[in-house]
């Protein structure tokens, strides 16, 4: 399979093609919900920081709720098109890499990396994302995360050859077991695209918050609330800020 380039981020969140095939996946639908069961188990009010936000989909329904919301991401495009659904709502949006969070004022009372967020970087860079993150929250204050599970995931590539096809949507995905490492490439309306996710187990995942000074406090396997197992779909997990 083709080596994703290292501005694969850049390229495949700043396409037509990811902003189109995500608008087809029904993941708007899930919002309410899925912000339903961040709220259950972190704050019921405050302010809220989305980190790798896309569209503001998660960002949006938070300042419905009352929250005050701030998304950042590294996609020009999707950033330009999250101002432009919140427009005449409070939530700011802002360019920023979440390796830095240069642009990143305040203490948040809840942080989120949603939808696969966390993973995208190298081991360090994915630190980074912790530690900047954690620097931003109040004392209190949550991290939530929702990621692939990295067994599912396995299971999926044993099972299916890690091919996935829906009508001319083509997605081939390569698993290293030896790393957790996922490099996949997919195709759609005559556009390919390759990147890489680093998936960590619910073990490393927990290691890696509490290194940065955060304390765990549930896992889930779905935002139903599923507990979770090796089984799960998602791996999600609640931090708190001694
Ligand atoms: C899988 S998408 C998830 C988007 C969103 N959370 C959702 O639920 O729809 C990952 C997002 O992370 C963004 N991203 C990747 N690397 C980033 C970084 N270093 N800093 C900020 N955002 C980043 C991408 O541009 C993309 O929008």
């Amino acid at each position: 399979m083709k080596r994703p380039s290292v501005n694969w981020i850049k390229r495949y969140y700043g396409s037509d093609h990811y902003f189109l095939w995500y608008s087809q996946q029904g993941y708007f639908d899930k919002t309410r919900e899925e912000v339903d069961f961040i709220v259950s188990q972190t704050v019921r009010s405050g302010c809220i920081l989305d980190v790798g936000c896309g569209q503001g989909r998660h960002c949006l329904e938070f300042t419905k709720r009352g929250f005050e919301a701030v998304g950042i991401d590294t996609s020009q495009k999707l950033i330009r098109q999250a101002r432009q659904a919140g427009k005449g709502l409070p939530a700011r949006f802002i360019l920023d890499d979440a390796r830095k969070m240069s642009k990143v004022k305040g203490c948040f009372d809840l942080a989120v990396l949603l939808f696969s967020s966390f993973g995208l970087h190298s081991h360090a860079d994915n630190y980074l994302v912790i530690r900047e993150t954690y620097a931003r929250l109040k004392i209190g204050g949550y991290l939530f995360i929702d990621m692939d599970n990295v067994h599912e995931i396995k299971r999926y590539v044993a099972k299916a050859g890690g091919v996935y096809t829906n009508g001319d949507f083509t997605e081939r995905i390569v698993f290293n077991p030896a790393t957790n490492m996922v490099r996949w490439n997919e195709s759609w309306r005559g556009q390919v695209y390759s990147g890489r996710y680093q998936l960590y187990t619910s073990e490393q995942l927990s290691r890696i918050l509490e290194g940065a000074g955060l304390q765990v406090k549930r896992l889930f396997g779905s935002f139903q609330g599923e507990e979770y197992s090796t089984k799960s779909r998602r791996l999600i997990i609640v931090a708190v800020k001694p």
